[in-house]
């Protein structure tokens, strides 16, 4: 069943030992669970490879395949490694016979073709497992995923005088694990919900994850008057964080109350999967992109298509506060009485205004420029720029059937363009997603010789942000960019515009580059750029995997675009968040401090950024002399 989200809630019940395959599936399967999690070996077949009872044991150790159908194994059952298995125990036997047994039991698990296997972490003392977890990653074929299961809090068995943080933080097991093992993406997480919750700041740091289940035992429901389990607040709460990333559910261990059955426990986690705030607008246009990479629009070198435009202009934010900066802009025209001093284009120039709307597309902006102008009941005249001539059709026929003789319809570069008066207001929407990133300077500085002086730019100023962040999945999401024929690394010297979703960002963001227009130097002070940011990390330990971007505009005094975070122009969906990547995942110590440094540079033909994190580890240069990604002039 999908929640009011869209989601479909998905549950798995994981037995500890099953006698009868068939039952377990049929049983589960009428309880409502998707899924059975089941030993791939028998519990008490612990066995023995160099001397023991069980030296020479004949017999099964795992049920016969036959048991099942492929279908069913493939999609119905998930198979435990057994937990006495410990290739990283300090007793050498133990040690020998458990890379055995696991090796033996995940070749099994690979002969069924189970979508995935689960494995126990204990500690952080992992070597061995990742490595041989590594091999078989890298060898076994198919999709199979390897899922490592830890639990939300760690114990310290109530001992404080040995506290050891290393020994409590799960988190700190599971990156050592698939640090070894490169963040290959076939490894996930099964987190185990504990008694005892997380802080927030733990719960935030297992959001840049990749967590496939979050596993409920039994013993930390409570019962409610009418018998039936039912989970305290906090951890309905964090259930419901946690079920954002649409992740599955597993119910683990003995019903409670045996009259009310395991599927109690399915109803009551569906319950609480379906019980959240329904989808703004905002939200129902997200939905599906999360995590998916884009090369960012190049509207200057490239021609945009027709449905490219057609998404812009379904935004209904971004319009609406150009309209008002258009209007505020045109009202202190009028107030201030600076409308006297156009020339050259055949209209007696007292009271008129010349607005120019640059990159018009197919004509939002000149209808928001109309609609100012007529609310104000004010004369103007408007110029619609357009260098793609197959939106030039449309602002053409716009003209013909709607606007008349008021617009306008310029079809050029308007670097090159030649007007025959000079602007009071120019309106241009050439921002990407990290502001300059669509080359709004550029262009601007050449159609600066056009605007009136003491004439108005909207947006009048726009600067771009980043903030650290820490995914997993966008870093395999990068990873697998890799162009046939072309550098592995260009992938990580590329900015992405992605909607964030499977992502820990752990500090606010900062300024980084500002431009203004009119620049009081235009045409003098370059557009080229640096900056050194410092971030302070966040109270517990992390991986930066790279930067979110984002952009604010001052549209015209006080009416601003934004999507940086906390200032996210509400509603508006007409840019995702870009990403720089880094070539390897930064560890991060908790509490410490990360500089980055970020340039925007240019040539005769291209601007590109680079980066670099300096502190606390040196990442080499990203994008040198733009040798993976420019933009072009
Ligand atoms: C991001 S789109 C915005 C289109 C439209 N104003 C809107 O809001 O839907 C930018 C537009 O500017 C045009 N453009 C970009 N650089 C230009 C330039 N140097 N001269 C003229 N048009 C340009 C592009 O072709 C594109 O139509």
């Amino acid at each position: 069943m999908a929640d009011n989200q869209g989601r479909r809630f998905s549950c798995g019940i994981d037995f500890f030992h099953v006698p009868d395959l068939r039952v377990a599936v049929t049983s589960a399967t009428e309880a409502g669970f998707d899924f059975v999690c089941t030993p791939i070996s028998h519990p008490r077949c612990k066995r023995e490879f160099i001397e023991g009872p069980a030296r020479n044991r004949g017999g099964l150790f795992a049920v016969p395949d036959a048991l099942l159908s492929g279908q069913e194994w493939s999609s119905s059952i998930v198979g435990k490694i057994s937990p006495w298995i410990l290739p990283d125990s300090v007793d050498e036997a133990t040690r020998y016979n458990s890379e055995k047994a696991l090796n033996q039991e995940l070749s099994y698990a690979s002969h069924l073709s189970l979508p995935a296997i689960t494995v126990q972490l204990n500690g952080g003392s992992v070597a061995r497992l990742a490595s041989i977890l590594n091999s078989y990653l890298n060898t076994s074929l198919g999709h199979q995923q390897v899922w490592i299961q830890v639990p939300l809090c760690a114990t310290n068995n109530g001992n404080d005088a040995v506290r050891d943080t290393a020994l409590e933080d799960p988190w700190g097991w599971w990156n050592t694990l698939r640090s070894m093992c490169s963040f290959h993406k076939r490894l996930g997480l099964v987190l185990e919900v504990t008694q005892a919750l997380p802080t927030d700041v733990e719960i935030d740091r297992w959001f840049g994850e990749p967590i496939k289940c979050l596993s409920f035992p039994t013993s930390i429901f409570r019962t409610n008057k009418k018998g039936y389990p039912v989970l305290s607040r906090g951890h309905q709460e964090m259930a419901k964080r946690f079920f954002k990333l649409r992740i599955q559910s597993i119910v683990s261990g003995n019903c409670q109350d045996p009259t009310k059955g395991s599927n109690s426990y399915f109803q009551y986690l569906e319950h609480v999967h379906e019980n959240q705030p329904p989808l703004d607008d905002y939200q129902k246009f997200v939905r599906g992109y999360g995590d998916y990479l884009q090369w960012p629009l190049q509207p200057l070198m490239d021609n945009l298509d027709s449905q490219t435009y057609e998404v812009f202009e379904k935004d209904p934010v971004k319009y609406a506060r150009y309209e008002e900066a258009i209007y505020l802009a045109l009202l202190d025209r009028i107030e201030s009485n600076h409308n006297e001093t156009y020339y050259g284009n055949g209209n007696n120039s007292i009271g008129f205004s010349v607005v120019m709307v640059l990159g018009a597309g197919r004509g939002p902006l000149v209808k928001a420029t109309l609609r100012a102008g007529y609310s104000l009941q004010t004369k103007l005249t408007v110029y619609a720029i357009e260098k793609n001539p197959n939106a030039v059709i449309t602002l053409q026929n716009l003209k013909a059937v709607e606007w008349g003789d008021q617009v306008t319809v310029v079809s050029t570069d308007m670097r090159e363009w030649e007007p025959p008066c000079k602007a009071d207001i120019i309106v241009s929407e050439l921002l990407g997603s990290f502001g300059d990133n669509e080359l709004s300077p550029e262009c601007l500085d050449g159609a600066m010789k056009y605007l009136n002086e003491g004439g108005i730019s909207i947006p009048s100023k726009y600067s771009s942000y980043l903030s650290p962040f820490s995914s997993s999945k966008l870093y395999n999401e990068v990873r697998d960019c890799r162009e046939k024929d072309r550098h592995p690394l260009i992938s990580f010297e590329t900015p992405f515009v992605v909607h964030l979703h499977n992502v820990h960002i752990f500090s606010d963001p900062l300024e980084c580059f500002s431009f203004s227009h009119p620049n009081s130097g235009s045409g003098s002070r370059s557009n080229d750029r640096y900056i050194c940011l410092t971030y302070q990390s966040p109270s517990k330990d992390t991986v930066l995997t790279g930067f979110a971007g984002y952009f604010e505009a001052i549209l015209y005094k006080n009416v601003t675009i934004s999507t940086v975070p906390e200032r996210h122009s509400e509603g508006m969906f007409s840019w995702f968040p870009i990403m720089f990547p880094l070539r390897e995942p930064i560890y991060v110590k908790a509490e410490s401090r990360i500089d980055v440094h970020f340039w925007r540079k240019s040539s005769a033909s291209k601007v590109w950024y680079e980066w670099c994190v300096t502190n606390p580890y040196i990442s080499g240069l990203h994008n040198p002399n733009g040798r993976s990604y420019t933009i072009g002039l």
